[in-house]
């Protein structure tokens, strides 16, 4: 794990700071150094660091356990190593008990401190993203970009290279459900291997731009100081702080918010973050991975997006094709879910399509793309009573054959009405039950899909006794 990060110096003894600060700078750690304790809150609050050396003798009123004792009141996001001159170990013991991560002996050697700093740091930082990887949701099982079209291996290609360079922003368009998400996490993957780091260990993280509330999503992606706004009781990282080293995704970029979009793009150009209320920038080394399913350039000409965001994103722009666009990858994508999900529900004997149910998979339009796939293939496999899975287990969208009133176009997809007339009810059933496939199950992404109300499609789904 790459560990760098800001180290506040507090000694009185000038030569010993200056020894260790070039020291750590060496290592490419930043420092700051003071040699008395005044004002010395004030100045942790300014720059923000991510780990203290405190002398306990100071050759002042006040030593370094009342130092560490009013760090730790005022709930500062930083990590202690007391520097103790004795060896007696009681002032060790008692610096622990007060909160300290750690301590040195003096006389030390350089490559102690920097042994110490460096465990403390990590220890640190897995904390911060367990505490983070609780609170979100992700979808651990699959990594694996499966696909054996020529343009997805083609993109698997590009990606490698891409990641393998060490591009700092990536963009990755495709409708919903064509593997966004998979593709993000292949490059992070692929990159981290390549540099001989175990992926476990490099933080990844994903923020999806649209389900943060507004007030939220600002001091979730840069961090706030205490106080910066009521709710604020003590200092919090920022999701680009805790990626740092790493990677940061950005779900749903085409949905920021206009003034967050000007932020973000500071810090692309910068990498730098400034937490809410903060008066220092932090720098951060990530890669950006930022997707949308939306067209970027036509919500630059509806003044929707930033054009010159769009154009610092673009640069590397890799797009996943809707699934009805590369058919070849249907059979073996199906395959694939069926062994992941009859392991998943210990329903070994479940093995696949009859040929007849293949030959309706491969025809299908798959508008939701590949999620819609794994979703029907694992309802298949969990009601399934046979080994093979036959046209009549298929959902209806996919198994009639019927007269559907869509004739699709590229530009302007138009509805026509069938030579025979058409039951409204049952096409507006059907795209009801479509719609909420698609969003798996999700309501309120549903009715968006549908431009329709929350509760109207609540009384839609009770009216078609859709559930
Ligand atoms: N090539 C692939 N190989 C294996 N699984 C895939 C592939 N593409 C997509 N999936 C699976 O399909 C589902 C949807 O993929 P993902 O979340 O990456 O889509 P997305 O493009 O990010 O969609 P959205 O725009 O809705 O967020 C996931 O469960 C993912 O595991
Ligand atoms: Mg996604």
């Amino acid at each position: 794990m790459k560990i760098k990060g800001r180290i506040f110096l507090l000694d009185d003894d000038e030569l010993i700071v200056t020894m260790l600060s070039r020291a750590l700078k060496n290592e490419g750690f930043e420092t700051q150094v003071e040699t008395n304790s005044d004002d010395i809150i004030e100045k942790m609050e300014a720059w923000h660091p991510d780990l203290m050396l405190l002398d306990i003798n100071l050759g002042e009123d006040r030593n370094g356990l009342d130092i560490l004792t009013e760090i730790m009141e005022n709930e500062l996001d930083t990590q202690v190593v007391m520097l103790t001159g004795d060896d007696t170990a009681d002032s060790a013991i008692r610096a622990m008990k007060i909160g300290a991560a750690d301590y040195l002996t003096k006389p030390f050697n350089v490559d102690e401190v920097i042994m110490v700093i460096k465990g403390v740091l990590e220890k640190s930082k897995l904390q911060d993203e367990i505490r983070y990887l609780r609170k979100s949701r992700m979808d651990y099982a699959h990594h694996e970009m499966v696909g054996e079209s020529q343009v997805v291996k083609d993109l698997i290609e590009n990606a490698k290279k891409v990641a393998t360079a060490g591009v700092p922003t990536i963009l990755i368009t495709g409708e919903s459900g064509t593997g966004k998400e998979v593709l993000s996490r292949y490059m992070h993957n692929w990159l981290h291997q390549e540099r001989g780091n175990n992926t476990e260990d490099v933080p990844y993280i994903a923020v999806n731009c649209t389900a943060l509330p507004d007030n939220l999503i600002e001091s979730e992606l840069f961090g706030h100081t205490k106080w910066a706004f009521t709710d604020a009781k003590m200092d919090k990282k920022g999701m680009f702080e805790l990626a740092d080293g790493g990677t940061i995704l950005l779900d749903e970029i085409g949905d920021m918010r206009a003034d967050l979009q000007s932020k973000f793009l500071r810090v692309l150009e910068n990498r730098k973050v400034r937490r809410l209320g903060g008066k220092v920038d932090l720098s951060v080394d990530v890669t950006v991975i930022a997707t949308t399913n939306r067209d970027l350039k036509q919500a630059v000409a509806d003044k929707d997006f930033r054009e010159d965001l769009f154009f610092r994103l673009s640069t590397f722009s890799m797009h996943l094709p809707p699934l009805r666009d590369r058919r070849e990858d249907i059979s073996l994508l199906a395959q694939y879910f069926f062994q992941h999900f009859s392991q998943q529900y210990t329903k070994k004997d479940v093995k696949g399509l009859t040929a007849e149910a293949e030959k309706r998979f491969i025809e299908y339009n798959w508008p939701g793309n590949v999620r819609e796939l794994k979703n029907v293939i694992e309802r298949c496999v969990v009601l399934a009573n046979t080994e093979l899975i036959g046209i009549e287990h298929l959902p209806l969208e996919i198994s009639e054959e019927r007269d559907l009133p869509f004739v699709e176009r590229r530009k302007n997809p138009r509805l026509i009405l069938p030579e025979k007339g058409i039951s409204l009810d049952e096409v507006e059933k059907d795209l009801i039950r479509q719609a909420l496939n698609r969003a798996d199950n999700n309501q309120t992404k549903a009715a968006k899909l549908l431009n329709m109300s929350y509760d109207t499609l609540r009384y839609q789904i009770k009216k078609y006794n859709l559930k």
